[in-house]
């Protein structure tokens, strides 16, 4: 008989709440998949107000620093968010333990992620982070473990639901940008202070982890060239219809580099027809030719959805390498 697979999740906003949920009311489901029980030992948050959720079986952890050294568990799941402090603390301090972790913390890895990799390697655990990038598409294991036989040669695509709700809203309905940030931030898409979003740094996070993934290079923010859309004005939307063209934040990456910035594109292209906080993936590789993923790419069921697969993966006992080679080969 397989031990159950012990988890603690730091975080316990929209996301936190979400993979409890899946845990919960799938139970059987999720034990068939991953060949074992998963189990919730422990939680941590900054704040134990009922969240309308029965969490009185779990632990509760004043520091979320506790859950690394918890004896019994074997995965901490980080939904804090935040590149430093301590989410970062967490998620070292668990993989110096020998245990695994799951998070959908894009900022973090992308600063931090070629050092945790290292870390990872040596301790034999693995880190998930299908939640970081692109919500609930599975890009990650696409790329990692689905194309794992091909060259990847290009990696484009829209990667943030805020600024894509933006620009095709502005587009729909010739609102000024303003006025729609200010909806978007209202429908929960937008973070507040909306900076990250809008100035495309969420969306470099993500290119970033991507580039690593496609391309064997250690994940370094500092190398991306990024603009964000705060200066694209109700004008430059409609220039861009009288030349059938739409305005997206495009993501893309080569062997060579990484561009974030608002692109004009035709209405042909598969990108333009991604609407409100939808995001999109194009790949391209060799021999396979092109895929194309989209879906949700952020949100409590989606984001939930693609932590909870990690879980499973990792109590299935599959440690991946985490950026698709070794970390010591990363260049
Ligand atoms: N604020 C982000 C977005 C959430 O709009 O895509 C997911 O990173």
């Amino acid at each position: 008989m397989i031990d159950t697979f012990k988890i603690g999740i730091a975080g316990l906003g929209t996301v936190g709440c979400g993979v409890i949920e899946i845990l919960q009311n799938h139970k059987d489901m999720i034990k068939a998949r991953a060949g074992r029980e998963i189990e919730i030992v422990a939680v941590s948050a900054r704040s134990q107000k009922d969240r309308g959720i029965d969490m009185s079986a779990y632990d509760w952890c004043e520091k979320s620093a506790a859950l690394a050294d918890h004896e019994q568990i074997d995965c901490v799941v980080e939904l804090m968010g935040g590149d430093d402090g301590p989410a970062k603390t967490l998620v070292q301090s668990t993989l110096e333990s020998g245990k695994h972790v799951v998070t959908a913390n894009k900022a973090l890895l992308a600063h931090h992620g070629y050092d945790f990799a290292i870390i990872a390697e040596q301790q034999r655990a693995g880190i998930g982070y299908e939640a970081a990038i692109a919500g609930g598409i599975p890009v990650v294991k696409a790329l990692r473990e689905g194309l794992a036989a091909n060259q990847i040669t290009a990696i484009s695509g829209i990667l943030n639901g805020t600024c894509n709700y933006i620009l095709s809203t502005m587009e729909d309905t010739g609102r000024d940008f303003d006025d729609v940030l200010a909806e978007a931030q209202s429908l929960g898409y937008a973070e507040t202070p909306p900076d990250l979003d809008i100035d495309g740094i969420d969306a470099a996070h993500k290119l970033c982890l991507l580039s690593a993934l496609g391309f064997g290079v250690k994940p370094d923010f500092d190398r991306l060239s990024i603009e964000g859309i705060r200066n694209v004005t109700a004008a430059d939307i409609q220039t861009a219809k009288n030349k059938d063209q739409v305005i997206r934040l495009i993501g893309k990456a080569t062997k060579e580099g990484a561009v974030m910035k608002p692109e004009y594109i035709p209405v042909s292209s598969p990108l333009a027809a991604i609407k409100s906080a939808q995001n999109a993936v194009l790949i391209s590789a060799d021999p396979v030719g092109d895929i194309f993923l989209t879906g949700a790419g952020a949100g409590r069921g989606p984001t939930a959805s693609a932590v909870v697969a990690d879980i499973i993966d990792l109590a299935r006992g599959n440690i991946r390498p985490v950026f698709g080679i070794s970390a010591l080969n990363l260049k």
